[in-house]
C-alpha cells in the first residue's frame, strides 16, 4: 500500500525533475510504474525505494524514478494525418523556402521510442529524393535515458511495426533480427539522438523549419506550457512550423503563435 507520504515524495520528485504533474488519484499508476524498480533494487515496496532515494547522492535512482513515470505511448505514423500534412504541404514549403541554402533543420522533441522520427524520416526517404543531396540536421530528444536507448538501437517488436506501419516501408526499410525488427543504418544515421528535459536547458537544439512535439505537453501545468512554447517560438526558423499533439494547443498560452489548418491537420506558426 503506497502512503500518502511516499506519494506525495514521488510526485514532488518527479515534478522537480521532469516537470510532469501528477494528479492525487494516480496512486494506483505510481505503484503500477514503480514496482519493476522497487524489485530491481531488492526492496519490498515503494516505502522502502523513497527511503533509499533519500539517502541516494548520485542521482541515479532519482532518474530512473522518473523516466519509469513517463508514459511512452507511441506509434508509426501516429494520427496519420500530420504526416500527411508534412509531406504534401509543409515540407514542398520548406523546400522551396530553402532552396538557396539547401538545408533543413527538424526536431522531434519527445521522441519516445523513436517511431515518430523514423516515421519522418521514412517519409523523406520515400518522397524527397531531392534531400539526399541537401545538409539536413534532424535531432530527436527525450528526457527518458531508457527511450534514447531504444531509439538509437531502432529496433521494434513485431506487435510495435504492426501499429501503424504500412507493410511495403518495413519490408524496405527495416531487417529482421531474431523476433523483431531493426531500421536500417542509414535511417538511423540520419538522425541525431540525445537526452534532453524540456522543463530545463535546452543544449544543442538547432533553430528548427519543422518541430514535431506531439503529446508530451499534456504531461505539464500552465507555466510550464507557456513556458516551453516560449523556448519554441524563440527557436523556430523564419516560416517554420509546430506540430503539438491532437489534444495540444497553443490558445491562452501563447498568442504569438497562429493555428493554420491544412485539411485535417491543425499546425502552429509564428504570427508575422
Ligand atoms: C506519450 S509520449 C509521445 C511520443 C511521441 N511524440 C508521439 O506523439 O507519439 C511522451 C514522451 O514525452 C517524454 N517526456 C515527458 N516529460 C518530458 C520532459 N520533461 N522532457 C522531455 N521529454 C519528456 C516521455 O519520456 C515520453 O517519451
Amino acid at each position: 500500500m503506497l502512503s500518502p507520504g511516499d506519494f506525495d515524495y514521488i510526485c514532488r520528485l518527479v515534478l522537480e525533475r521532469s516537470a510532469i504533474v501528477l494528479e492525487p488519484g494516480k496512486e494506483y499508476l505510481v505503484e503500477l510504474r514503480l514496482k519493476p524498480l522497487v524489485r530491481a533494487c531488492g526492496l519490498a515496496d515503494i516505502g522502502g525505494l523513497v527511503q533509499k532515494l533519500r539517502t541516494d547522492r548520485s542521482g541515479d535512482l532519482q532518474r530512473e524514478v522518473v523516466d519509469a513515470m513517463t508514459t511512452n505511448e507511441t506509434s508509426f505514423f501516429r494520427d496519420v494525418h500530420p504526416f500527411d500534412t508534412l509531406r504534401k504541404i509543409i515540407l514542398p514549403e520548406m523546400i522551396r523556402l530553402r532552396s538557396t541554402e539547401r538545408a533543413l533543420n527538424l526536431w522531434c522533441a519527445a521522441a519516445s521510442s523513436g517511431q515518430e522520427i523514423y516515421s519522418i524520416c521514412m517519409l523523406i526517404r520515400e518522397h524527397f529524393p531531392e534531400l539526399a543531396s541537401w545538409r539536413m540536421n534532424i535531432v530527436a530528444t527525450d528526457i527518458s535515458r531508457e527511450m534514447i536507448q531504444r531509439c538509437r538501437e531502432g529496433r521494434y517488436s513485431q506487435l510495435e511495426v504492426n501499429r501503424g506501419l504500412p507493410a511495403a516501408l518495413l519490408v524496405k526499410h527495416f531487417e529482421r533480427v531474431e523476433m523483431d525488427w531493426r531500421i536500417k543504418d542509414e535511417l538511423r544515421r540520419m538522425v541525431d539522438f540525445r537526452e534532453m528535459n524540456l522543463a530545463s536547458l535546452w543544449m544543442g537544439v538547432p533553430a528548427s523549419d519543422v518541430i514535431f512535439m506531439r503529446n508530451v505537453l499534456i504531461y505539464f501545468d500552465d507555466a510550464m506550457k507557456r513556458q516551453i512554447l516560449g523556448k519554441v517560438y524563440n527557436l523556430l526558423r523564419p516560416g517554420g512550423y509546430l506540430f503539438l499533439g491532437g489534444s495540444e494547443t497553443t490558445l491562452n498560452l501563447d498568442s504569438r503563435f497562429e493555428q493554420v489548418k491544412f485539411d485535417r491537420t491543425l499546425c502552429y506558426r509564428a504570427r508575422t
